[in-house]
């Protein structure tokens, strides 16, 4: 999947799931637009539902006409990963080592790759801080946290990853930037050049004003929330980004919906009614981020 996205140079979005009504949004729309998809699940998600449920609705949801990865998100327990890879529920997972020393990191992720492989599962690796950009005073700083090219080429090849996520400036979450987003794109272009297998862009949601102001009139607190430019994302995949990562406006749009509903209905008592308005609201901004990274059509 990545693979071809790469060389037809558009993404594949990999939207983040914990329960039913989220992942029934993200499989209708990525089917609507005819796009291929990547579920994810963190492993909070794993504790949330239970990668039992988690799995069966995705089996469900791959019967799809389309292509579906299930990919294990932000895998940072060794054990646990291992765990899901003998288990054989993923399609995909992700070892992120990007906190550990690199050596260990290193380490670490190619043992996880040659279990993986032995599994036919494919790896994603992570080398750098997703951190907010804004954080790093001096070019220095900045050298020390976000990716090096160097060195993730030096990485991809001692640990024989399928792709690797890269820090660039982007944060994971709803307050990603005080001022205007700004990615690392020369730094992106470098590593690029560096690299060959895949590239991967977390932290990636936009925070869309319409969206935000949806949240805050139904009773949100979230003034300061600040995400990517749809411009950064595109910029982005144009130069090398072959799958990105979206959570938080997923979230936005699930919470948007039920408030507004328990708002405006004070007196319904049926969950269906509320979650039906979130997965509607969830559909509509996945069918948008399809549209933005160029994947509508290449199912
Ligand atoms: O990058 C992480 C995803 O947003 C998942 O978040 O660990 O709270 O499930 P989570
Ligand atoms: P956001 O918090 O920007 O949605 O990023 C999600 C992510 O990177 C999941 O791995
Ligand atoms: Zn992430």
């Amino acid at each position: 999947m990545l693979k071809a996205a790469q060389k037809g140079r558009y993404a594949v979005g990999a939207f983040n799931i914990n329960n039913l009504e989220t992942l029934q949004a993200i499989v209708e729309a990525a089917q609507e637009e005819k796009s291929p998809v990547i579920i994810s699940t963190s492993e909070g998600a794993i504790e949330y539902a239970g990668i039992e449920y988690l799995y069966a609705m995705t089996k469900v949801a791959a019967a799809a006409k389309i292509p579906i990865a299930f990919h294990l998100d932000h895998g940072k327990n060794e054990k646990l990963v291992k765990q899901m890879i003998k288990l054989g529920h993923h399609t995909s997972v992700m070892f992120d080592g990007s906190s550990m020393d690199y050596k260990i990191n290193i380490r670490k992720t190619r043992s996880i790759v040659k279990l993986a492989h032995k599994h036919r599962m494919q790896v994603e690796a992570e080398l750098g801080s997703i951190a907010g950009i804004e954080d790093f005073v001096s070019v220095e700083e900045k050298d020390a946290h976000l990716t090096n090219p160097n060195q993730a080429a030096d990485f991809v090849k001692r640990t024989g990853c399928d792709s690797i996520a890269i820090a660039i400036g982007t944060k994971h979450g709803a307050y990603k930037y005080q001022g205007a987003s700004k990615l690392d794109f020369d730094r992106l272009d470098a590593i690029r050049a560096a690299v060959s297998v895949p590239l991967v862009l977390h932290g990636a949601s936009g925070i869309p004003l319409w969206l935000k102001q949806k949240c805050t009139r139904a009773g949100c607190a979230i003034e300061d929330a600040k995400g990517v430019s749809n411009r950064d994302v595109q910029e982005a995949i144009s130069r090398g980004i072959s799958k990105v990562n979206v959570d938080t406006d997923l979230r936005l749009a699930f919470t948007a919906a039920v408030r507004k509903h328990l708002n405006n209905y004070p007196e319904n008592i049926d969950p269906r009614k509320y979650l039906g308005e979130a997965r509607e609201l969830v559909k509509r901004v996945v069918k948008e981020k399809i549209e933005l990274f160029g994947s509508k059509n290449k199912a």
